[in-house]
This record gives structure tokens, sequence and C-alpha cells, in this order.
């Protein structure tokens, strides 16, 4: 595959849609710094994830994998000054990092990080009637990731859109017999919404900046 032209229309889209100030450019840094392969969505994904949002009118949002908040700052940006954005990250140190992140970016009044294991967060918010979400993203740990998509759709009205990141993994998915557990776990996320009478859901091929990867996005009925 020719990677470039990909990456080149992926800088020219960003120089007219998705900018990034210096506060999403530090996030990145301090990315680089702490010497981990950066898997933050790019900065073409975070506009579209702002456009979800405005299509929502998003005033509250749940995010799965919070890693440095590089989409968390762009999901937050989409946000009123009444809106709330919660993202579940399940290491503290990370936590700790995310936290700098989204204070540097001015965020910080919007958006509650919780640290823990997703799947029981999640049961926990749906247990103590947490309000529906209108929109969620879901870029936590690959192998629950079918798990984590039925428990969104319990914290979800209809309406509620729900978008998940790497559920193609620059192709892996096509292998039947696929024995890395990251694959298998979206592989089941994706065989299920076929049966999935609870959304309208599609799987958007990404490309550009980053790996060629793919997106769920899903409407709740
Ligand atoms: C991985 C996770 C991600 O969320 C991502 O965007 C890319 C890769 C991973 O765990 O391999
Ligand atoms: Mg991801």
């Amino acid at each position: 595959m020719n990677n470039e032209i990909f990456k080149s229309i992926d800088e020219y889209i960003a120089l007219r849609v998705a900018n990034e100030d210096t506060a999403l450019q530090q996030t990145s840094t301090s990315i680089s710094e702490a010497n981990v392969a950066d898997i933050s969505i790019s900065p073409v994904q975070g506009k579209m994830l702002q456009v979800f949002a405005a299509a929502c009118s998003a005033k509250r949002i749940l995010e799965l994998g919070t890693f440095f908040a590089y989409s968390t700052i762009w999901l937050a940006r989409a946000l009123p000054s009444n809106g709330k954005l919660i993202s579940i990250e399940i290491d503290e140190h990370q936590t700790a990092l995310a936290q700098k992140n989204i204070e540097n970016a001015q965020v910080n009044h919007l958006v509650e990080l919780r640290t823990g294991m997703a799947i029981d967060i999640l049961k926990e918010m749906i247990n103590s009637d947490e309000p529906p979400f209108d929109l969620i993203f879901i870029d936590a740990d690959k192998p629950p990731y079918l798990e984590y998509f039925k428990l969104a759709i319990k914290l979800s009205r209809p309406g509620t859109i729900i978008i998940c990141d790497n559920v193609i993994r620059n192709g892996a998915v096509l292998d039947e017999n696929a024995t890395d557990e990251k694959v298998m776990g979206v592989q089941r996320l994706n065989n299920y919404l076929i049966t999935c009478n609870d959304v309208v859901a599609t799987i958007l091929q990404t490309v550009g900046a980053k790996e060629y990867d793919g997106m769920v996005m899903a409407v709740v009925k």
C-alpha cells in the first residue's frame, strides 16, 4: 500500500480542519518524552470525534482508555461549559500524566478521570443509575471490547453515538485463525454487530498519519 499519499492527505486535511494548538502538541511531546509508543488518535480523528459530539449535541461524554489524554482533550473541547467527560484509565501513574495534560489544556473543569478496571467502573455506573452519555469512545484494552460495547449500550439513550477505535488492526482481523488476543477481541465485537439490534452500526477504515486501522461507528436505537 502507498502509505505516503495517506500521510500527505492526512496532513493536508489537518492543516485545513484539525490544527493542533500548543496544548495538544505538548501532549504529544509528553508521550515521546515518556518513551512509549504513541497510540493516540490522530488530529484528524480528534476533529472527527468533535464532529460526532456536535452531531449528538454532546453534554455528557464517556471515554474508555485515557492514555495521555490526547483524545480526551479533543473531546472535552467539543463540550459546552456545563458539559462533562468521564475518562477511565486502568493505570494510576498514567492518570497522573493525563491529568497534567488536561490541566495544561485548561479543560480540567470538564473532565473527570477515574482510575480502575473499566468493566468494574461501568458496572458501578449502571448499578448507581448514572445518567446516559451522549457519546462514548471506546479505546481501552482490546480483549474485552465486546463487553465494553454491551455495557456502553446500557449507559446510552436512543441517539447515543458509540465509537470504538482499532477494530481493523492493520487488516489482521481477516485472519479467522488469529491468536493475538487484541485481534480476537476486536473480531468478537465486529462479528457481534450483525446480530445486534440495539444499534445501527458500521465500520470505517481509518488511514492517515498513523497505522491502517478502523473504527466502529454506532448509534443506539
Ligand atoms: C493499540 C491500542 C490502541 O488504542 C491503538 O490506537 C493502537 C494500538 C495497542 O494496544 O496495540
Ligand atoms: Mg486506539
